[in-house]
């Protein structure tokens, strides 16, 4: 088969999935899905899309699976360390003066697109070791979302294999996990802030007045009109000196440019440019 028909047939499944479950994966790149769709075929040694959304139809669960190998969750705790440390050196203090001089009396960060939590875990901790060797008063919470109803589930859970946690120095190991017989847990601290929930980037967000949107690695599964929606929904959730955080591979490039200023190039922190008229009274 032409790759174009080949195309043509993906497309039609797409269509398909919308009106049948509900689930738009339209806005996601068509080699990407199609090697994704492959991918679980030849897993259930189906040969045809045809055949494929036949299992789909007849199989529940088979939606979730798919929606799982799309939305690839790899992930890891601390990862790109540096990053983590710019936030710590360079973002945080702003942030922790806005919210002590009385705004929202506490740190407010988002881990968009989290997978099975790591990421959200991770900045808790940075964060409360910031305010660990900056005592000033104010709180955090975190607020750490993905597409996948089972990647949340595991990063509710806020169980890992002790492997994982290889990047993690000793003394933030002793201090924020504690050992259980399947591995480490998240401990309580840690666990306590950070809120997890399923919510679809394509929808409009549930947070706002945000200093801190983390969002690594899922932008590059989007093409760039989807891109560019998202990236305008992140600029009004953060409030007045907020910061976007991206993957070391990703960039804001073209119309979304007139929404941020890139801060530090090589850890791909922009900062939000406030426009004269800040919606909806956000700081
Ligand atoms: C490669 S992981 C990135 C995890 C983490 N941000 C990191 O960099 O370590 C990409 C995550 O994006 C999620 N994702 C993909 N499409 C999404 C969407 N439309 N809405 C929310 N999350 C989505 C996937 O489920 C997956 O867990």
């Amino acid at each position: 088969m032409s790759n174009v028909a080949k195309d043509m047939e993906l497309a039609e499944l797409i269509a398909r999935l919308n009106t049948k479950f509900g689930k738009d994966l339209s806005s996601y790149r068509l080699n990407c899905l199609g090697r994704r769709i492959s991918l679980r075929m030849s897993m259930l040694r189906v040969e045809s899309l045809s055949e494929y959304f036949e299992y789909l139809s007849s199989n529940r669960e088979e939606i979730e699976h798919l929606l799982d190998t799309v939305t690839i969750h790899v992930t890891e705790f601390m990862r790109d360390a540096e990053v983590f440390e710019a936030v710590a050196r360079d973002v945080l203090p702003a942030a922790v003066a806005r919210a002590a001089r009385g705004g929202a009396g506490a740190i407010r960060v988002w881990s968009a697109g989290c997978s099975t939590g790591e990421e959200a875990y991770s900045l808790a901790i940075v964060v409360l070791e910031y305010l660990r060797a900056h005592p000033a008063g104010v709180g955090l919470e975190v607020f750490a979302t993905d597409i996948s109803r089972e990647a949340c589930r595991v990063a509710r859970r806020g169980i890992y294999d002790r492997r994982k946690l290889d990047r993690i120095p000793a003394a933030l190991r002793d201090r924020y996990f504690e050992s259980v017989p399947e591995g480490v847990r998240v401990a309580p601290e840690a666990r306590r802030v950070v809120h997890f929930s399923v919510h679809d980037l394509f929808q409009p967000p549930r947070y706002g007045n945000l200093d801190i949107v983390v969002c690594r690695n899922v932008l590059i599964h989007f093409d760039h009109v989807v891109r560019d929606e998202v990236l305008d929904r992140f600029q009004g959730a953060l409030g007045r000196g907020g910061v976007l955080v991206l993957g070391k591979t990703e960039a804001i490039t073209g119309a979304a440019g007139s929404l941020f200023q890139l801060a530090d190039p090589r850890n791909k922190i922009y900062a939000k440019k406030c426009s004269a008229l800040p919606r909806g009274g956000k700081r």
